[in-house]
């Protein structure tokens, strides 16, 4: 890849987040903290960058939303595009347009896509069977079909994946498929669709990313080759569904755009609304120029389940389409995990952006810079309170807050806060410190430049352990009697260093940076990367602030609570919305099944499996031998004794060469975690179960 610096212009993306919740960190991780990072080193370069990101508003992501909260699609996104769009802006994520997918500008700009390739007779158009709610009168999306997972035997994975075993799913896989809308077996009917060739467009695919093989991030490459890897399948690019954009085809009235076909394509109509609203030609940004030289370079931040879409699909519609330009590089970054757990919206263990914001008012540097030195850029790592409140203490306040500080703090006591010296512009006056200054600004760029944000923090807080060292070795408290005009070149040195710190931190803390330009005195340009930090003669300083606060125990000890709290909350109500009912049976069908009372006498391990235990049972008819599924849960010493319900005339049937005769009764929560079903005292084996 050419170097960053031949190019004067880039377009710079971030993920558009769904509008269906608050950002949590770990959208923060994935892409926004890192993109805005990035795009603020470039400006500080004086290249010419945007950086794009808006509200992807369609999708199955939204109905359900909306379903769940007995709203309407239109209203949650509403409600949460401002919610995000704010929270970004009190971080200090700078985007230039923050739009939205809704917007007809967009909805315009997709249909064109879709047509550009319909006309060129790119796609293929095929029947499938879809899963089809006859009450409901409508085609389920794959979110809206429930039933049992064939893998792992989860009753209920979704029509795309199993989020108990993680395996990718179509609904047709699923064992007993549940409607999610009526509650009833959906059907299947044939319905029309367009797809994209992406096997036709393995090839190119396979050629365009070979160039990319030493640039790309090592996660990023490996996740496109294990696709290529496997063989590119043709994309269905228009959906059944009643929320999204109309695809623009008389006989296709009532079908949507694939949201991952729309959503893409709003960084383009995003930089299309952001030309009109500043007088700018968008196509500068996007389309191939007449010259290579001239064309724009496009960087894709995500997380990295988003890295086929961004790497693969959506390179083939520009691709496809001619006039684009194709991403430089898409530097996703893994995922962020939350006190040993994976963050999830569902089970609600995250820490959401609009809380922090709330709790920590003026805090906003703190949780980017914990983010930033933990971002999960190679493989996926964790956020604990425990670490975040080090992280401020030993690092913000104790290294970068407290040079600054002594730094300030002395320069008033001993001159009144001016800085002066023989009528002369004040300089760096040391030969060492100008080589280390020299190296670690260096080394803030080409960590940057190869996407290693976590890498390039430190070196910029190396400069303040630079200055932390050297104001403990000059010490020119103790010096101000016997040496005054050493003390004074010492503490201007410092006050240089803090220059250097604060030009190099712009990019991390942009609020800490404000702060140090007004103790400074000094406007925010003087810390521009080609400035030369130096101070006029006579210049006065403001009185020393402090940066960072030291967070006490009890307001981590209030998070934790929380996140626990909020869990045990989920868990309990989550209890109540359990899986749907099943279709009523008479009571004939239930009296047909015998179901006693019982004793586990024996357990142990079926070999080689992992779920299976070969249990005896007294069920005070007989003993006999059950092969049950729950090694996994129950220990067999810890079990024998329990009392269980067993169905005792299941048909026998042989398990792993066991034959099993009758089948225990669990309860699962859920969590999927199980408990056996036992009668209360007094019913001796065999009892009968009605
Ligand atoms: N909304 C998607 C997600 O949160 C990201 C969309 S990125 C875009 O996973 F490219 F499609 F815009
Ligand atoms: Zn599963």
């Amino acid at each position: 890849m050419k170097n960053f610096n031949q190019y004067k212009r880039f377009t710079v993306t971030s993920a558009l987040p769904y509008a269906n919740g608050p950002l949590h960190i770990g959208h923060l991780a994935g892409a926004y903290i890192p993109a805005d990072i990035f795009v603020r080193h470039l400006r500080l370069k004086k290249k010419d960058v945007i950086h794009i990101c808006g509200s992807d508003e369609h999708g199955a992501a939204i109905t359900i939303k909306a379903k769940k909260e007995g709203t309407t699609p239109q209203a949650i996104i509403d409600k949460y595009h401002e919610q995000i769009k704010t929270s970004f802006k009190e971080l200090g994520i700078d985007f230039d347009m923050y739009h939205r997918t809704s917007a007809a500008i967009h909805h315009d700009l997709s249909q064109e896509f879709f047509l550009n390739l319909y006309e060129k007779d790119e796609f293929i158009e095929n029947y499938s069977e879809q899963y089809y709610d006859e009450d409901y009168q409508q085609f389920l999306a794959d979110r809206y079909i429930m039933g049992t997972c064939p893998n792992c035997s989860n009753e209920k994975a979704y029509g795309d994946q199993c989020e108990n075993c993680g395996t990718s799913l179509n609904p047709t896989d699923l064992i007993n498929p549940i409607s999610t809308l009526s509650g009833k077996t959906p059907v299947l009917k044939p319905t029309k669709h367009w797809y994209l060739p992406l096997d036709k467009y393995q090839p190119w695919l396979e050629q365009w990313l070979a160039e990319k093989e030493n640039d790309w991030k090592v996660n990023v490459m490996g996740q496109c080759k294990s696709w290529l890897k496997s063989g590119l399948q043709p994309r269905s690019m228009t959906r059944d569904l009643d929320w999204g954009i109309d695809v623009p085809l008389e006989e296709a009235k009532g079908k949507k755009l694939y949201v991952w076909m729309d959503a893409p394509i709003g960084y383009i109509s995003a930089t299309k609304q952001w030309a009109i609203d500043h007088n700018k030609d968008w196509k500068l940004y996007w389309k191939k120029q007449e010259n290579e030289e001239d064309n724009s370079c496009l960087l894709h931040f995500i997380g990295k389940d988003n890295i086929v879409f961004h790497c693969i699909i959506f390179p083939s519609i520009l691709h496809a389409h001619g006039e684009y330009i194709l991403p430089q590089n898409v530097p996703a970054n893994e995922f962020l995990n939350l006190e040993g757990d994976k963050l999830s919206t569902s089970r609600n263990h995250a820490v959401w952006l609009n809380e922090y914001l709330q709790e920590f008012p003026g805090k906003q540097d703190e949780l980017r810079y914990v983010i930033t030195s933990i971002l999960p850029e190679t493989s996926d790592s964790e956020f604990t309170w425990k670490d975040y409140q080090a992280r401020v203490n030993n690092e913000l306040v104790a290294i970068l807050g407290n040079y600054v500080n002594r730094v300030l703090i002395l320069m008033h006591k001993f001159y009144d806060g001016k800085v002066a010296s023989n009528g002369e512009k004040i300089t760096l006056q040391d030969e060492f410190l100008a080589t280390e200054l020299a190296r670690f600004s260096a080394e803030v760029e080409t960590s940057l430049e190869s996407f290693k944000f976590r890498q390039a923090l430190q070196a910029a807080m190396d400069i303040a352990r630079l200055g932390n060292r050297y104001l403990t070795e000059k010490e020119p408290w103790k010096t101000i009697k016997t040496d005054p005009e050493g003390a004074r070149l010492a503490l201007h040195n410092c006050l240089i260093i803090i220059g250097h710190l604060a030009s190099a931190m712009q990019p991390f803390l942009p609020n800490t940076v404000g702060k140090i330009a007004d103790m400074l005195n000094l406007p925010l340009n003087a810390f521009g990367y080609d400035e030369a930090i130096a101070f006029e003669n006579e210049h006065t300083l403001n009185p020393a602030t402090l940066l960072f606060e030291k967070v006490e125990d009890d307001a981590i000890d209030y998070q934790m609570q929380k996140l626990f709290d909020k869990k045990a909350a989920m868990t309990s109500q989550k209890a109540v919305t359990a899986v749907p009912a099943k279709e009523n049976i008479n009571y004939e069908a239930f009296a047909t099944m015998d179901i006693r009372t019982g004793t586990i006498l024996t357990a142990e391990r079926v070999p080689k499996t992992k779920k299976l235990l070969k249990l005896t049972i007294d069920t005070g008819i007989d003993e006999r031998t059950v092969v049950s599924g729950i090694a996994e849960y129950f220990e067999p010493e810890a079990i024998i004794g329990q009392r269980v319900s067993i169905l005792v005339n299941l048909e026998p049937r042989e398990i792993k060469g066991i034959q099993s005769q009758g089948m225990i009764l669990m309860a699962e929560n859920s969590e999927g975690k199980l408990g056996f079903v036992s009668a209360g005292d007094g019913m001796h084996n065999g009892s009968v179960i009605r």
